[in-house]
């Protein structure tokens, strides 16, 4: 049985649908990589997950499942439970996430003491122990400090300690590697992989930079206008891209050689006035009269999935062909 169970999951802010219906597994230990341009509902979903929504946002149909308990619809008193404890949350900005008032030692005590019953002291001394584990130096000497005595790097540090104090099930990373510096961008990325290996966390990781993703994630959903319109193993969605959004997500990522960056031409659907049919249409090059209709997740092969009506002839087409004539491109600097 999957660890997270998404089915159908619907998010809505009054009128306005967001998530339409976007279903998904997470197994132990497994890294579900999320990618999609700005706005496409990433963040939306991790949030659903963590039973975070804002007012007026709320699940509107669908269900979430932790080890087959069902959470959408759980009282809130049950589901503060379970975050932070079974499921943890690493957004992008780790100055946000900690509370500038308070000693490290103390915020990475706090998950000790909220969900496992420890006092004080026991608390501080697992906290110094987390600091360890996840790479920050002078471990004693860090829990004393404030966050502003911190880099960026470190915080992050900090901020996935708390997450692991309680060796979650489930890692929502929203972003986690998107606010820092290149280099400390791949140790953050190496220290969520070793954490999840050695706690066997099933991950949701989201980021809008396919490379980060490809890097880490045995899985990839590929995320449009609130649904997902790819999805399978790692592998078969990156090298035989079947929706023409991937492609072109695909062929707007940086790669050696190149002499310029090419970007999707057109904008992300506007969510009060989606286009008819498939809502990428508007911008594929592919787009014939059938794409009137939404297509329907096709499944091709070992697992891979694809929104599209002509899935299995892009699926067959060669590499950085097909969307060249309408990508807009721009000179590197
Ligand atoms: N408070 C809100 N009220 C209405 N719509 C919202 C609100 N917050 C986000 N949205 C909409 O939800 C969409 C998905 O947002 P989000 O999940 O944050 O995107 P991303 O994929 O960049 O993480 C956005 O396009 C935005 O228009
Ligand atoms: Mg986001």
């Amino acid at each position: 049985m999957a660890v997270l169970e998404v089915r159908d999951l619907e998010v809505s802010f009054g009128p306005i649908k967001i998530l339409r219906g976007v279903s998904f597994d997470l197994d132990a230990g497994e890294t579900l990589g999320v990618v999609g341009e700005s706005g496409c509902g990433k963040s939306m979903t991790g949030f659903a997950v963590m039973g975070m929504l804002q007012a007026p946002g709320k699940i509107s149909a669908g269900s979430i499942k932790l080890e087959g308990t069902e959470l959408v619809g759980m009282p809130e008193k049950q589901i503060r439970n379970i975050r932070g404890d079974r499921i943890a949350l690493v957004m992008q900005d780790p100055f946000t996430s900690l509370n500038p008032m308070m000693r490290i030692g103390d915020q990475i005590g706090e998950a000790f003491i909220l969900h496992q019953g420890m006092h004080k002291k026991e608390a501080w001394a697992k906290a110094v122990e987390m600091l360890e584990k996840v790479g920050v130096p002078d471990p004693q000497g860090a829990a004393r400090k404030f966050p502003h005595q911190m880099s960026g790097g470190q915080r992050q540090r900090v901020v996935i300690a708390i997450a692991f104090a309680c060796k979650p099930e489930v890692l929502i990373a929203d972003e986690p590697t998107t606010a820092l510096d290149v280099t400390t961008q791949a140790q953050i990325l190496r220290l969520i992989r070793d954490l999840q290996e050695t706690n066997g966390t099933a991950v949701m990781l989201i980021s809008h930079d396919v490379g980060a993703i490809a890097s880490i994630s045995q899985k990839i959903a590929v995320f449009y206008g609130g649904q997902i319109v790819e999805h399978g193993p790692a592998e078969r969605v990156l090298r035989h891209a079947s929706m023409p959004y991937t492609r072109a997500l695909l062929n707007a990522l940086p790669h050696a050689g190149m002499t310029r960056l090419e970007s999707i031409a057109g904008y992300p659907p506007d969510f009060s006035n989606l286009p008819k049919g498939c809502a990428f249409s508007p911008r594929c090059p592919l787009r014939f009269e059938k794409c009137e209709s939404a297509p329907p997740l096709v499944s091709l092969e070992a697992g891979h999935k694809a929104a599209c009506w002509r899935a299995e002839e892009v699926l067959n087409m060669p590499d950085g062909k097909m969307l060249a004539r309408e990508a807009v491109e721009h000179p590197l600097p």
